[in-house]
C-alpha cells in the first residue's frame, strides 16, 4: 500500500504531529510505504514529494508549521485563481499512475476540504483531517491548533492586563478568526477580557466606550479582545471584506484599530491596540494539540486501513470520528447566539458590545 500525505491551506501548529502520527500507524500497522507531497497540492502539479518514514517524522510532534510545506492559494481546479486553468486531471494523473497512490491524506481545512472533495469525486481515495486555528470546520467539535491559539492569546491578555492597570488605559487585543469568534471568546474567557466581540455579535460602538467609560471612572482600565471578522452594528463590513473597497483607510489597519479611533475621542484614557496576527498561528501546539493531532492521524489511518475514503475525521465529544467530505466541504462553523460560553460571558458583566435594552 502506497499513501500520501499534504497539508494544504495555512499552517497551524500539530500538522507535523498529524504527519508523524500518519506516517508512524501506516508503517507499523499496515506495513504502508508513505510520501510527503510537498506545498500542498502544489506538489502534484510540480511534482514535488519526499518519501516518510520513522526517522523522517522523529522529533517533528512538538515542532510548529509543517515539515512538507504548505500554500495557501493552490487550487488545482483554478490553477492561481478563479478563471486559472484546470490542472487536475494533471494532479491526478500524476498522484495515482506515476507515483501510484493507493490513497491520499490531506490535512486542512474549509478550502483544502472542497479541493480534496472534488479529487474524491474524480475517484482518488482521500482522506480529511481538520486543520485550523479558527475551530469554524463543520461536523467537528474541535480542530488542531486552536487550544494552542487559544493559549496565545490568553498570554497576550495576561501580559495587557498588567501594563492596562498600570497605565489606566483601554487595551484591545485583535485575534484572528476571519468568519468564527471562537478565538476570541474561548481567548477572551480565559485571559479576563472585559468585552469580548464576535463577527457572530454584531457590537455597538456607543455600548462598548459607555462600558470603556464606566471602568474608567470605576477600575481604570478596560481589556478588550476582538475577532479580526468583527464588526459595528449597521456597518454590515467586515475589515477582510473591505480591504479594497473600504470608505475607510483606518479599517485599512484591522477592526480593533478602528475600534481605537472609535473610541479614543470618547474616553479620557489612552487606548492602544495590539494585532496578535499569526503569532496565534506558528510555535510548537500545547500538549492538548498535540494529543488531538497524534488521535486524528491516528484515526486517519484507521480510515485507510478499513477503506473508508471520502471521509474527514472529526471529533464527537470523546471520540473520534468521520464524516462524507461532501458534509463538510463549504461550511463554516460559526459560535452559536445560545452557545453556554457566551451566556457565562454575559453573566459574569462581560460586554459583548450588545445594545442594552
Ligand atoms: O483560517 C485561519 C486564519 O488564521 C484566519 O483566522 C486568518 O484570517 C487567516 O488564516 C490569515 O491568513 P493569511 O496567512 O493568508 O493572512
Amino acid at each position: 500500500m502506497h499513501i500520501g500525505i499534504l497539508t494544504g491551506g495555512g499552517d497551524c501548529p500539530g500538522l507535523n504531529a498529524v504527519i508523524r502520527a500518519v506516517t508512524l500507524a501506516l508503517i507499523n500497522e499496515c506495513g504502508a510505504r508513505v510520501t510527503g507531497i510537498e506545498r500542498g497540492f502544489l506538489g502534484l502539479i510540480t511534482r514535488n514529494v519526499q518519501p516518510l518514514d520513522a526517522r523522517s517524522v522523529e522529533g517533528i510532534l512538538a515542532q510548529g508549521g509543517t515539515v512538507l510545506g504548505t500554500h495557501n492559494r493552490c487550487d488545482p481546479f483554478h490553477y492561481f485563481g478563479a478563471g486559472g486553468a484546470d490542472v487536475s486531471a494533471q494532479a491526478l494523473a500524476y498522484a495515482r499512475d506515476e507515483l501510484g497512490l493507493d490513497g491520499l491524506v490531506v490535512i486542512g481545512g474549509d478550502g483544502t476540504m472542497v479541493i480534496a472533495h472534488r479529487f474524491a469525486e474524480l475517484g482518488l481515495p482521500v482522506v480529511g483531517v481538520p486543520k485550523t486555528i479558527d475551530n469554524d470546520l463543520a461536523c467537528t467539535e474541535r480542530t488542531f491548533g486552536f487550544d494552542s491559539a487559544v493559549a496565545v492569546v490568553a498570554e497576550a491578555l495576561d501580559r495587557l492586563e498588567t501594563t492596562a492597570r498600570s497605565h489606566r488605559r483601554v487595551m484591545i487585543a485583535e485575534t484572528m478568526g476571519r468568519y468564527a469568534g471562537w478565538i476570541a471568546l474561548e481567548g477572551g474567557m480565559a485571559g479576563g477580557a472585559d468585552v469580548i466581540l464576535l463577527p457572530e455579535v454584531p457590537f455597538d460602538v456607543d455600548e462598548v466606550a459607555r462600558v470603556c467609560a464606566e471602568r474608567e471612572a470605576r477600575d481604570g482600565y478596560t481589556l478588550i479582545c476582538i475577532a479580526e471578522g468583527a464588526h459595528a452594528r449597521d456597518q454590515g463590513l467586515t475589515v477582510r471584506a473591505t480591504l479594497a473597497d473600504s470608505p475607510d483607510p483606518l479599517r485599512l489597519g484591522g477592526v480593533g484599530q478602528w475600534l481605537q479611533h472609535q473610541l479614543q475621542p470618547r474616553l479620557q484614557s489612552e487606548v492602544r491596540t495590539t494585532l496578535l496576527g499569526h503569532i496565534q498561528r506558528g510555535g510548537s501546539p500545547t500538549p492538548y494539540d498535540r494529543v488531538l493531532s497524534t488521535r486524528f492521524g491516528y484515526h486517519a489511518a484507521q480510515l485507510i486501513r478499513r477503506g473508508q475514503f471520502g471521509r474527514m475525521v472529526t471529533l464527537e465529544g470523546e471520540h473520534c470520528a468521520s464524516v462524507p467530505l461532501q458534509a463538510v466541504a463549504g461550511q463554516t462553523r460559526t459560535v452559536p447566539l445560545d452557545h453556554p460560553l457566551l451566556n457565562a460571558a454575559r453573566g459574569l458583566g462581560i460586554s459583548l458590545g450588545e445594545t442594552q435594552g
